[in-house]
C-alpha cells in the first residue's frame, strides 16, 4: 500500500507540473502571470472562515507529519512527543471543523449555500472539465465556487469525519468510568463481529485512516495548485498576505439566487 500511495503522491506532482507547463503554450500563464489578468470577483473572503482555514491548515500539516511519523518512526526519541502533536491537533482540529459546521449553518454570516451543489452546477460540470482540460478556453462562471470546488470541499468534509472516525477507533485505552474504550465503542460492538474480533475491526480502521491520510495529502497538492495558479490574488487575500485590489471587484451575479447580488461597494463593507 505504501508504495501505491508513494507513486499516486509522485504521480500527481507530475501531473500538475505537466499542467502547469501546458498553460503556457495556451497563452494562460502570460495572461495570468505576467500580464496580472487574474479572475475577477464580487465578494471578498470574510475574517472567520480565514482564520478557521488556518487553523485547519496548520493542523493538518501537523497530523500529517505527525502521523507518518507514527507508522514510520523517521528519526529518533520522537515517539512520545509525535503522539502528542497528534493527539492535540486533533482535538483542536475536530473542534474547528464543528465551529466552521456551525458558521456555515447557524452564524450571522452563514455560508452553507455556497457549497451546495445546483441542477446549474451540473449543467456546467462538462464546461468546467473542458476549461481545466484545455479543451476551451472560457471557464463557465454560475457562483462563486464551481461546481469542481464545491464537491471538493464538500469531500474534505465527508474525508475529516471519516478520519476522525477512524483515527478515534485505533485508542484502545479504557475511558474512565465506562470501562470502555473508543475502539469499542465505535467499532467493537458492530463492525468487531461481522470481521472476526475488535482487533481485527480495530486493524482495518487503521488501514483506512492512513488511506484517508494519502488522500488528504493528494487532494491538497491539486488544492494548492489551483489555488496559486488560478486565482493568486483571491488566495493572497484569504491567507491575509496582501488585500484584493479594490478596483478589481466586479458587480455581476451569479444567476441563480444571488442574481441580485449586492453591489460590489456594500461586499467591501461586508468584507471589513
Ligand atoms: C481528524 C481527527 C484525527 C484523529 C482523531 C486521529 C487519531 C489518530 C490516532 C488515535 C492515531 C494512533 C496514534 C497512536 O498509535 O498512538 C492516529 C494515527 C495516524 N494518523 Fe491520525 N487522527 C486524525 C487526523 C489525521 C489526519 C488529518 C492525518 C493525515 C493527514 C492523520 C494521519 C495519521 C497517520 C498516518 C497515523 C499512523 C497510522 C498507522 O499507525 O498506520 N490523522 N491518528
Ligand atoms: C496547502 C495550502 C492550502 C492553500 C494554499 C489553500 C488555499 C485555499 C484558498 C485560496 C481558498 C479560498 C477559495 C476562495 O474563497 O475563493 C481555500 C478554501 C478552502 N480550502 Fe484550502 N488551502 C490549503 C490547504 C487546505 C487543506 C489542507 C484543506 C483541507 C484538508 C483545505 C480545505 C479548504 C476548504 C474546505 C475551503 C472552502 C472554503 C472555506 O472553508 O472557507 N485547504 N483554500
Amino acid at each position: 500500500m505504501d508504495a501505491v500511495f508513494i507513486l499516486l503522491f509522485i504521480g500527481v506532482w507530475l501531473f500538475v507540473l505537466f499542467h502547469f507547463s501546458i498553460s503556457i503554450p495556451k497563452g494562460r500563464f502570460r495572461k495570468k502571470w505576467i500580464e496580472g489578468k487574474w479572475p475577477e470577483h464580487d465578494h471578498l473572503p470574510l475574517f472567520l472562515p480565514k482564520l478557521m482555514h488556518w487553523i485547519h491548515l496548520l493542523c493538518m500539516l501537523a497530523l500529517a507529519f505527525s502521523g507518518l511519523y507514527i507508522r514510520f518512526p523517521f528519526f529518533d526519541g520522537g515517539r512520545t512527543p509525535m503522539r502528542w502533536v497528534h493527539y492535540v491537533a486533533m482535538t483542536i482540529v475536530g473542534l474547528n471543523f464543528l465551529w466552521r459546521v456551525w458558521y456555515a449553518f447557524f452564524s450571522k454570516n452563514r455560508d452553507y449555500k455556497k457549497f451546495g451543489v445546483t441542477k446549474r452546477d451540473l449543467q456546467s460540470a462538462l464546461g468546467v472539465l473542458a476549461y481545466y482540460g484545455y479543451f476551451s478556453d472560457s471557464k463557465p462562471h454560475v457562483a462563486e465556487y464551481n461546481v469542481m470546488q464545491k464537491m471538493s470541499y464538500l469531500l474534505f468534509a465527508v474525508l475529516m469525519m471519516a478520519q476522525g472516525f477512524t483515527g478515534l477507533s485505533l485508542l484502545t485505552q479504557e475511558l474512565p468510568l465506562i470501562e470502555l474504550s473508543m475502539r469499542e465503542i465505535l467499532v467493537g460492538w458492530w463492525l468487531g463481529p461481522l470481521v472476526g474480533g475488535v482487533a481485527v475491526a480495530g486493524a482495518w480502521m487503521r488501514i483506512l485512516h492512513y488511506a484517508i491520510n494519502w488522500l488528504f495529502i493528494i487532494m491538497t497538492v491539486v488544492h494548492f495548485y489551483l489555488a496559486v495558479n488560478e486565482d493568486l490574488l483571491i488566495g493572497l487575500d484569504f491567507f491575509g498576505f496582501k488585500k484584493y485590489p479594490k478596483e478589481k471587484l466586479v458587480s455581476h451575479g451569479h444567476g441563480h439566487d444571488d442574481a441580485h447580488a449586492a453591489p460590489a461597494v456594500a461586499a467591501v463593507a461586508e468584507a471589513e
